[in-house]
C-alpha cells in the first residue's frame, strides 16, 4: 500500500473493534460470492415475527427490474427500536435531547420512549391513520420527532418527513404527491437563538387549493408561540396523546411493505419520494451503523443530521435504536452560540461517537482552533463524515482539533437512495487516507465505468455505480416506477448508476469526486439545478435562468444563478436581493442562490439547448480552458459572460 498521507488503524482500536482487516477480508468476499447466505445469517440480527425463508430477490434487468429482500418474512420496525430492548435495557437511556438554549435538557430511557410512541400510535389510529396511509412530518429536532416517526412505523403508517427548513410550498409539493391525510408539526421550531414558524408554514402550504387531502394536523406546543387555528382540522399533540393508552399492540409488516418515504432532488423535475421498505432497510441500517461505527454497547452517539434528511433516518433514528444505543440529539446548530457549542455537548455528555458533515468542520475551522482550548474529547472514540467530499485540510482538522489525533475517521459514502452507508472505511480495519471513503461496505460491489458503460479496470476514474443489490437500496419512486427504472438503471444497462463520479487508487480506494449530473450539493443538501431554475423564471421580470455549483470555501458548493431578465427589465442590485429571497420563499433557505451574475445571453447550440460546462467553468473562474465553442449559436455571449463574472476569487 502507498503510504503518502496513510493513517493506520490505531492497535488500541484494531484490538477490540467488531472487525480487523483480516476479518473484513473474509467477511466481503463470503457477502458477494454468496449474498444469500451473508445476509440471510446477517438478517438474524432483527426480530422478524414470521421468519423470512428467501433471502434476495433482485434483478437490474431494465425490462424487469425488480428488488426484494426477505420478502416473505414480516417484523415491525418500532418493536426492534423499542419493544425488544425493554427486557434487558428499558432503564437504558435512548435519548438525550439538548435544546437549542443548552439550558434545557431531557433524557428519555428506553421505557419512556416506548410508552411515548405507544400513545402517540394510538393517538394516529384514533384520527384514522390506517396501514399503509401517508403521514407528512414537519418538525423541529425534538424528541417527538423521532416518536412520531416511531408511532407510524408500529401503526404500519409511511411516514414522510419534510426538513423544517423547507418552504411552504416544498411542503406542498410533498403532500399532494404523497396524499398525506395528516400532517404532524409543531407551532414554532427553534434554530440558533431562532424562532422557526412551523405551524404558519404548514398553513400556508394547506392554504393552497391543489392541497385537498389533509384532515388533520396534530400540533407540537414547543415555544408557545402564537399559532393560527383552523377547528377541526387543528389538534395539540398534548390533547390527543394524554388520554392515550401506553400500549400499542404493533401492526405485522411485511418486509417489502413501505416504512417511509423521503423526498430528493435528482436532475430533473420536482424531487422524487424515495421509497424504502422495512426489512432490508432495518437489517440494513443497523449493520451499517453497529461495523462503520464500530458501535459498543452503553456508547453515547451523536450524528448532527436533522431528520429531515436520510441521515436522520438511518443513523439517528432507526439505525441506532435498532441496536439499543444511546443517541444524543441536539436541537440547534453545532456552532452555535459560538463554535465553542460542538465540544461542549461532547464533553457534557461524553460522546463516545460523533457523525457530522463536512460544511460543519469547515466553518468550525474558519473560526479558528482557540474555541477548542477548553474541549477536553476524551470519550470521543470514533468521528465520521458524511454528505458531501470532505477535503483533506478539513480531515485533517477533524482529526486534529477534534479527534486529537486518536479517533479514526469514517468518511462514509451514500445516497438517500441506498438507504445506508456503501463505501466506507472500518475504525479497526481500514487505514484511512483523507479525502478517500476507502472500500465497499459488506455486499457492496461499486465500479468505474465509462461514459458507454464499459467497466474500468485498475487505478482510474469514472462514473460510479453498483453491480448487485444490497438490502438497504431504495425499491421505488412512490407513484412512478417508470422514472425508478429510468433515472438509475437505464443509464448503464444492468448497474445502478449513482449520479457520482468517483476515482479508484492503486491500492484500491475509491475517492468521491462529485455528481457527474445537475445535481449539487450545498453544505451537504441536495438540490437539482432544474428546481432552482424553476423557482428564478417563475419571477415576472425573469425571462431565462441557468444554475450551476460553484466551488465554495464553507458550502463545497455554492449556488450560481446566471438570469436573463425580460425586455426593459433594469438589473439593479435591489432586483437581485430581491430574486434571492424569491428563491429563498418558493423552496427554502438552503436554495438562495450566493451569486446572481445578469446574463444578456446564455451559451446554447442552434438548437437551442444551454451549454452548462461554459457556466459551470465560468462559475468556477476557470477561464483559460474553455473548450470548444464554436458549437454555440452566438459564440461571443462567452466573453460578455466572463467579463462580468462573478466569481474571481
Ligand atoms: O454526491 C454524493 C454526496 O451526496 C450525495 C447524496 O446526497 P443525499 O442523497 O442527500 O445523501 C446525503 C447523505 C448520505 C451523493 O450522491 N455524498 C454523500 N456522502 C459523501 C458524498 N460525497 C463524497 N463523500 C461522501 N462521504
Amino acid at each position: 500500500m502507498s503510504t503518502q498521507s496513510l493513517y493506520s488503524v490505531p492497535a488500541d482500536i484494531a484490538a477490540n473493534a467488531l472487525v480487523n482487516n483480516e476479518q473484513y477480508q473474509k467477511m466481503y468476499q463470503k457477502s458477494v460470492a454468496n449474498p444469500e447466505d451473508f445476509w440471510g445469517e446477517h438478517a438474524k440480527r432483527i426480530d422478524w415475527i414470521k421468519p423470512f425463508t428467501q433471502v434476495k430477490d433482485t434483478s437490474y434487468d431494465d425490462q424487469n427490474l425488480y428488488i426484494k429482500w426477505f420478502h416473505d418474512g414480516t417484523l415491525n420496525a418500532s418493536a426492534n427500536c423499542l419493544d425488544r430492548h425493554l427486557a434487558s435495557k428499558g432503564d437504558d437511556i435512548a435519548i438525550i435531547w439538548e435544546g437549542d438554549d443548552a439550558s434545557e435538557q431531557r433524557k428519555v430511557t428506553y421505557r419512556e420512549l416506548h410508552a411515548e410512541v405507544c400513545q402517540f400510535a394510538n393517538a394516529l389510529k384514533a384520527q384514522g391513520v390506517k396501514r399503509g396511509d401517508v403521514v407528512t412530518i414537519y418538525m423541529p429536532m425534538v424528541v417527538e420527532a423521532t416518536v412520531a416517526m416511531l408511532a407510524c412505523a408500529r401503526i404500519g403508517a409511511v411516514h414522510s418527513v419534510v426538513f423544517g427548513g423547507f418552504s411552504p410550498d416544498s411542503i406542498a409539493s410533498r403532500v399532494i404527491d404523497g396524499k398525506s391525510k395528516l400532517l404532524i408539526t409543531a407551532d414554532e421550531g427553534v434554530r440558533g437563538g431562532r424562532k422557526i414558524p412551523l405551524k404558519a408554514n404548514i398553513d400556508e402550504a394547506l392554504s393552497r387549493p391543489d392541497v385537498t387531502t389533509v384532515e388533520s394536523v396534530i400540533v407540537l406546543k414547543r415555544t408557545g408561540g402564537a399559532v393560527n387555528w383552523v377547528e377541526g382540522r387543528d389538534k395539540w399533540w398534548h390533547q390527543v396523546t394524554d388520554a392515550a393508552a401506553t400500549d400499542c399492540p404493533v401492526e405485522e409488516m411485511g418486509a417489502e411493505d413501505p416504512l417511509f418515504l423521503l423526498y430528493t432532488s435528482g436532475s430533473t423535475g420536482n424531487p422524487k419520494g424515495v421509497l424504502h421498505t422495512t426489512g432490508g432497510y432495518l437489517v440494513y441500517a443497523a449493520m451499517t451503523h453497529e461495523y462503520v461505527f464500530d458501535y459498543k454497547p452503553g456508547e453515547v452517539y451523536w450524528c448532527t443530521a436533522d431528520v429531515g434528511w436520510i441521515t436522520g433516518h438511518s443513523y439517528m433514528v432507526y439505525g441506532p435504536l435498532a441496536n439499543g444505543a444511546t443517541i444524543l440529539i441536539h436541537e440547534g446548530i453545532p456552532n452555535f452560540p459560538s463554535p465553542a457549542r460542538l465540544g461542549e455537548i461532547v464533553d457534557r455528555h461524553q460522546v463516545n461517537i460523533l457523525y457530522t458533515a463536512p460544511t460543519l468542520i469547515r466553518a468550525l475551522m474558519a473560526e479558528g482552533k482557540q474555541h477548542f482550548d477548553k474541549f477536553d474529547g476524551k470519550s470521543l472514540r470514533i468521528m465520521g463524515s458524511v454528505g458531501e467530499p470532505i477535503n483533506p485540510e478539513a480531515w485533517r482538522w477533524y482529526h486534529e482539533v477534534i479527534g486529537h489525533e486518536h479517533c479514526p475517521i469514517v468518511d462514509t459514502w451514500w445516497q438517500t437512495e441506498t438507504g445506508g452507508i456503501l463505501i466506507t472505511p472500518l475504525p479497526g480495519a481500514t487505514d484511512t487516507k483523507p479525502g478517500s471513503a476507502t472500500r465497499p461496505f459488506f455486499g457492496v460491489q461499486p465500479a468505474l465505468v465509462d461514459n458507454e458503460g464499459n467497466i474500468l479496470e485498475g487505478a482510474t476514474e469514472g462514473n460510479l455505480v453498483l453491480l448487485d443489490s444490497w438490502p438497504g437500496q431504495m425499491r421505488t419512486v412512490y407513484g412512478d416506477h417508470e422514472r425508478f427504472v429510468l433515472t438509475y438503471f437505464k443509464t448503464f444497462r444492468g448497474m445502478y448508476f449513482t449520479g457520482d463520479g468517483a476515482r479508484r487508487d492503486e491500492d484500491g480506494y475509491y475517492w468521491i469526486t462529485g455528481r457527474v449530473d445537475d445535481v449539487i450539493n450545498v453544505s451537504g443538501h441536495r438540490l437539482g439545478t432544474a428546481e432552482v431554475e424553476s423557482a428564478l423564471v417563475a419571477h415576472d421580470l425573469v425571462a431565462e435562468a441557468a444554475v450551476v455549483g460553484y466551488p465554495h470555501d464553507i458550502k463545497g458548493q455554492g449556488i450560481y444563478a446566471y438570469v436573463t431578465l425580460t425586455k426593459g427589465t433594469e438589473a439593479t442590485e435591489e432586483l437581485r436581493q430581491e430574486l434571492r429571497q424569491w428563491v429563498r420563499k418558493e423552496i427554502g433557505a438552503l436554495a438562495t442562490p450566493d451569486l446572481i451574475q445578469w446574463a444578456s445571453g446564455l451559451p446554447k447550440t442552434r438548437s437551442g439547448k444551454i451549454m452548462r460546462r461554459f457556466l459551470r467553468k465560468i462559475a468556477a473562474n476557470e477561464i483559460t480552458n474553455l473548450g470548444d465553442a464554436s458549437t454555440l449559436a452566438d459564440p461571443s455571449v462567452i466573453d460578455t459572460l466572463i467579463e462580468s463574472r462573478l466569481n474571481r476569487a
